[in-house]
């Protein structure tokens, strides 16, 4: 159990348990993508931590590149309306993309993504989630290389925030109620 700004985190998945993982991932993506023109594409700001350090886990060229979107409305869990408002850098044309995210909750963030994304025209198209949270998705995606799959619970660190707050934790922490 620890204590950040006041308040209780506890630890769901440890500093090294992620590592370790981390790098079975990039050990699989590396055997996967041999010969492959690979570009990973995150979405700010949460897949930033692990994106980085997959990116060190896979022994292969690679080129990055990072998107951002922002939700309508206010709510809590993501509507799925999204409004672009950092798009790709360049064309995905004949590359083979890999969309690198943090957590998949309703799914209906990486639906929209994809649709963006294949109308880029790249080669192939796969994702690779760290946390894949275990409950009934508002959208049918398929997730093709999964870090961890974690109860449906409001999880924060490697990335992810509470009002932009514990981004930096080095584990992933369940934030408990005061
Ligand atoms: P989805 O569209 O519901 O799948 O939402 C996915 C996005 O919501 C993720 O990329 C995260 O940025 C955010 N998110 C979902 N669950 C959590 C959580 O438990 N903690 C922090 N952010 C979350
Ligand atoms: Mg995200």
């Amino acid at each position: 159990m620890n204590r950040l700004a006041g308040r209780r985190v506890e630890v769901l998945l440890s500093e090294e348990q992620i590592k370790q993982r981390v790098a079975e991932l990039g050990r699989q993506v590396t055997e996967d993508y041999q010969g492959r023109d690979l570009i990973l594409i995150g979405v700010l700001k949460g897949a930033a931590t692990f994106m980085v350090d997959l990116a060190r886990a896979v022994d292969l060229p690679l080129a990055m590149d990072f998107m951002a979107v922002a939700s309508y409305g206010a709510s809590t869990e993501s509507s799925g309306v999204v409004r672009i408002t950092k798009d790709l850098d360049a064309s995905l044309q004949g590359k083979d993309v890999l969309v690198v995210e943090d957590i998949i909750d309703t799914g209906l963030t990486l639906k929209y993504m994809l649709e963006i994304i294949g109308a880029h025209d790249p080669s192939s198209v796969r994702i690779c989630a760290l946390f894949d949270k275990v409950k009934e998705r508002k959208a049918d995606v398929v997730v093709d290389y999964t870090g961890f799959t974690i109860p449906d619970k409001f999880v924060v660190g490697y990335g992810l925030d509470y009002a932009e707050a514990f981004r930096n934790l080095p584990y992933l922490g369940v934030l408990l109620p005061d």
